[in-house]
Order: C-alpha cells, then structure tokens, then sequence
C-alpha cells in the first residue's frame, strides 16, 4: 500500500463523531506506539513479515484520518534500537520493509505535494545499513519543505539514546565554547532531542493492551495524556482514534494546568541560574563598577540566549549536513 491510500468515504456516523470531537480540543501532535504486528500475524496464520506489512498499511490509513480529524503532527515507533536484539530473519525484513517503503515514497512526489505532509525520521540512523540511511536522507530531503503536516518516523531510535546524544551535544558545545555550563538545563536538554522541532506531544497511544512506554518519547510525554488500547495495532480502527481522542478531551483541562506550573517553574529556575551565574562572574572580575546587579542579570540572560541560539543552529546544521552527504553519496545497496 502506497503512504497516501485513496481515501475511503466516512460513514455517517464517522462524520459526525469527528464534528463532536472537533467542537472540543484536538490533539495537535499524537504519538503511536504500533505493538502487536507478530501477535496479530501468530492470531491469523500469517507470516510475522505480513503481520508488519499491515502494520504499515495501518499507519497509511491511521494518517488519513488523523488529517481528517486536524491532528497535525503524529510521530511513531517504527523500530526501536532494542528491535535489533530480534532474529535476524526479522531485522532483515523490518529493514526490507523500510527500504521499499521509502523508495515507494521518493516515487509519490506528486501525492506528496497533494498532502503537503513533511516526514522526519529520528533516530540513530548510522546504526543503519547505509543504502536504507540514504534511501530515508533522500525521502526526508524531498518531504522536508511541506507544512501541512509532519510524521516523524522513530527508527532505530529509543528516548534514553536520543537523551544520551543530546547530553553528548551539550557537552561538545561546553567544550568547543559555544555553551557554558550554566547553560545546561532541561529546557535545553528539550531543545537538542530528535524532535526539537516539533510542537508538544499532546497524546500518546499504545495498541495492544501493553501498559508501558518501552522508551519511547520518555522526554515529551512528561505532559502528555496516555491512551492503552487493547486491539492489537493492524486491529487498530477510527473508532479507537475517536476513543482516545475523547480520552484527551477528558484529561484536557488538568494536563494543561501541569503543563503551565511546569513552564512557569522551568521559567523561575532559568532566571535563578542566570543569577548564580552572574554572581559567580561577577566575583571572580571583583565586582565591575557601575552596573547594578538587576541590569546585569538582564544582559546575561540575553547573552545566554545568543548563545544557546547560535548552539543550537550549529546542531540543525549538522544534522542537516548528515542527510545532504547522505542523499550525495554512492552506496551499493545491500545484497548486490
Ligand atoms: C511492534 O509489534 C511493531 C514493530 C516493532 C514494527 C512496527 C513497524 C511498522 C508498523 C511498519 C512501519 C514501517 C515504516 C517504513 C514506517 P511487535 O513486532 O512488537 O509485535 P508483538 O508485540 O505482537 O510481538
Ligand atoms: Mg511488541
């Protein structure tokens, strides 16, 4: 199945559970955790790589009607870096799947443009084989321009590596001089995560039954509502989007009061570094003469901001320059 399937006409019924769900706050950014592809194969006698391949036919369709419903953003777990641990049988034909299905992509330039639809992939790609690296680099580069919505693919990606990479980040900037120290805090953290471009994850919804995160978006979920849904992901239909949309309407108004304490609370700590900084050089110059402490405070929070901007653009930029190398390398593809 093609990324962007003819869509099905809604039945009366779907049509007007949407315009209910749309009188009331819609998740602008949901997460998928796609679980029970082989359960669902084992369930019908069918091979675990059939069992994968609906699985995809079902974010094609889950997609559809996530645009339909206004949720612009959805990002998912289409292969973590614990998958790797699986048979190589298996790993072999997750990968397959991926290479064909973001060739299949390059090819649908013209629905692409049609949708409008951007699609990141996340992850640690270099754990890759190199020809699916660049076939993802290329379809990345020709989606990258598109806003009318964004799929973040997580491949080959789990939220405790993503952290790892972004303290990895901090530390280099420390080092090469674009940070200090004190400009480490978790707001900065947030902003060197595979998806600091994103808008906040409003909902995340598991399948199968499992109650549990296997390290997926540990970071953005912090303020998130979670929806565990028992079908097993193929199984997974519009009525259940609908559920756990309702499911977000209900935890709406107290997940956004946690959301607001959070920020107005990452604000206080922010202003309090910046003053312990300030302090600190302030004493080790003995105290400069003639600025009042208030003012200084200010113009240090300003120069920390020019130089977390001027961090950050440097690590969009090489990521990015990752993904053009990629698209203008030669790689012999796997197997030939
Ligand atoms: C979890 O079910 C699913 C996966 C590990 C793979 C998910 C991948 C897709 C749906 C295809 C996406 C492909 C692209 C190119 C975006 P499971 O294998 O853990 O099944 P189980 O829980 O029943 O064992
Ligand atoms: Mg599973």
């Amino acid at each position: 199945m093609s990324w962007f399937p003819e869509r099905r006409n809604r039945s009366w019924m779907q049509r007007m559970c949407a315009s209910v769900l749309k009188a009331g706050p819609v998740p602008k950014h949901i997460g998928i955790i796609m679980d029970g592809n082989r359960r669902f194969a084992a369930k019908n006698s069918m091979e675990k790589a059939e069992g994968h391949l609906k699985g995809f036919d079902k974010l094609a369709e889950t997609l559809d009607w996530c645009l339909d419903l206004g949720i612009c953003e959805v990002t998912v777990y289409a292969f973590s870096i614990e998958n790797f641990k699986r048979s190589k049988e298996e790993v072999d034909c997750l990968m397959e799947l991926a290479r064909k299905k973001f060739a299949r992509l390059l090819e649908e330039k013209e629905l692409i443009e049609k949708h409008g639809v951007c699609i990141r992939v996340l992850g640690n790609l270099r754990l890759l084989p190199t020809d699916v690296q660049k076939t993802i680099a290329e379809a990345v580069e020709l989606t990258k321009h598109n806003n009318r919505a964004i799929l973040n693919v997580c491949f080959a990606y789990t939220a405790r590596d993503d952290m790892c990479t972004a303290m990895r980040e901090m530390v280099e900037g420390v080092s090469t001089g674009l940070l200090k120290h004190s400009d480490i805090s978790e707001d900065l953290l947030g902003k060197c995560l595979y998806t600091s471009r994103s808008r906040h994850l409003d909902l995340l919804i598991r399948t199968s039954g499992e109650v549990r995160l296997s390290d997926f978006l540990l970071w953005e979920s912090s303020y998130s509502c979670l929806a565990f849904v028992k079908v097993l992901w193929p199984e997974f239909s519009i009525w259940h989007l609908y559920g756990a949309v309702l499911h977000y309407q209900r935890s709406y108004q107290a997940i956004q009061n946690a959301k607001l304490n959070n920020a107005m609370e990452q604000e206080r700590i922010l202003r309090e570094s910046d003053y312990q900084a300030m302090v600190q050089e302030l004493s080790s110059l003995g105290n400069a003469a003639g600025i009042t402490p208030q003012s200084r405070v200010y113009q240090y929070t300003a120069e920390r901001q020019t130089r977390v901007e001027t961090f950050l653009d440097t690590l969009q930029k090489k990521r990015d320059t990752y993904f053009h190398t990629l698209v203008n390398q030669t790689v012999v593809p796997c197997g030939s």
